[in-house]
């Protein structure tokens, strides 16, 4: 009976490995309606925000420099850095992934000040993450605050739609109260900002950073697929770019806005962006229980000791 009862619930519990395995690769679901926080903000030529940090002949600007493609193939990654750095602010990018095999190729699009702080450097990232045969690319998220850059903060999601075909919406929004991660203006991440996370939440001013490289070591399952030249070049293209925030003036050391008309010196610092409203939470806990296979606060081989924000709610 036993027996009869543990072979009944393998084959109940291989079954619904199937369904969440067919359900995670190559799925495409209709995510909740939510408001489009990108429509609230101007789009900016991606050569009007940004310039090459390296690699510049592995960028291709398309359409006067309202898109740009950036390449990678074995001589050469590359890279672009926004001309301004930001204290909080909305960050977006429209991106289309390339298609095919794109194990251990990762394009990423985030915030960093690693230049100006070295040894304490905040990040807050999107990681495109390429896939070996018949898998979907995986989205990564993570953040450091203040150089703890020995804790990681990684969450992994697939996506509910096919990132090669078409571009979508990747947006960071930052600032005091919270980062919230948006893909397609559907949140996916909320890190509030409270007491657990204070010591590494992000807090100085950062540049804007899209780039494509190898990352043949780690990106796909541990680097167990590394990038494979032969179906180079890779080319991912980023248009629709989304750069609002205090900007921070070369000669002061208190950043200003861009935005004018606004009363506040946070052009994100508003009530409207303080807080997700409910129709951004329904979507965020749609994103959450569905797309998301990994977060670093339930990785208890990885910490023994969770990060202090895992437990506190
Ligand atoms: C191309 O962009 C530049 C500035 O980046 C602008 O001055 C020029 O008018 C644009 N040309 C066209 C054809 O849109
Ligand atoms: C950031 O780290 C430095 C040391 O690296 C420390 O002196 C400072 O107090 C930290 N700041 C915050 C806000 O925790
Ligand atoms: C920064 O320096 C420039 C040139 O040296 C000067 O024109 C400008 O007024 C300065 N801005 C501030 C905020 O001090």
């Amino acid at each position: 009976m036993a027996f009869l009862q543990h072979k009944l619930l393998l084959s109940s519990l291989l079954i619904f490995r199937i369904i969440v395995e067919v359900s995670s690769r190559g799925a495409v679901y209709t995510p909740p309606s939510v408001e489009l926080l990108t429509g609230r903000f101007n789009h900016v030529s991606v050569n009007q925000g940004f310039s090459v940090s390296y690699g510049a002949s592995h960028v291709r600007w398309i359409n006067n420099g309202s898109y740009a493609d950036l390449s990678l193939d074995k001589a050469s990654g590359c890279g672009l850095v926004s001309k301004k750095k930001y204290h909080y602010g909305f960050f977006s990018a429209a991106i289309k992934v390339p298609a095919g095999f794109t194990s251990g190729v990762v394009v990423p699009f985030y915030l960093s000040n690693k230049e100006l702080f070295p040894h304490n450097h905040d990040e807050i990232d999107f990681e495109l993450l390429g896939h070996e045969k018949e898998r979907d690319w995986v989205l990564q998220t993570n953040m450091y605050g203040n150089g703890s850059v020995s804790t990681g903060r990684e969450e992994k999601f697939y996506l509910w739609f096919d990132p090669t075909a078409q571009f979508h919406e990747y947006s960071i929004l930052w600032n005091n109260h919270h980062i919230v991660f948006l893909v397609d203006n559907v949140p996916v991440r909320e890190i509030i900002h409270n007491e657990a996370i204070s010591a590494a939440y992000p807090l100085k001013p950062m540049s804007a950073h899209a780039t494509i490289w190898d990352g043949s070591q780690w990106a796909t399952h541990g680097g167990k697929y590394p990038v494979n030249y032969r179906y180079a070049p890779f080319v991912a293209s980023f248009g629709e770019m989304e750069l609002e925030g205090c900007i921070l003036q070369q000669n002061s050391s208190t950043p200003s806005c861009s935005r004018s008309g606004l009363s506040s010196l946070d052009p994100v610092e508003g009530e409207e962006f303080a807080k997700l409203s409910q129709q951004q939470i329904t979507g965020l806990e749609w994103a959450r229980g569905k797309l998301m296979f990994y977060s670093y606060c339930k990785d208890t081989s990885r910490y023994k000791v969770l990060p202090p924000e895992c437990n506190a709610k």
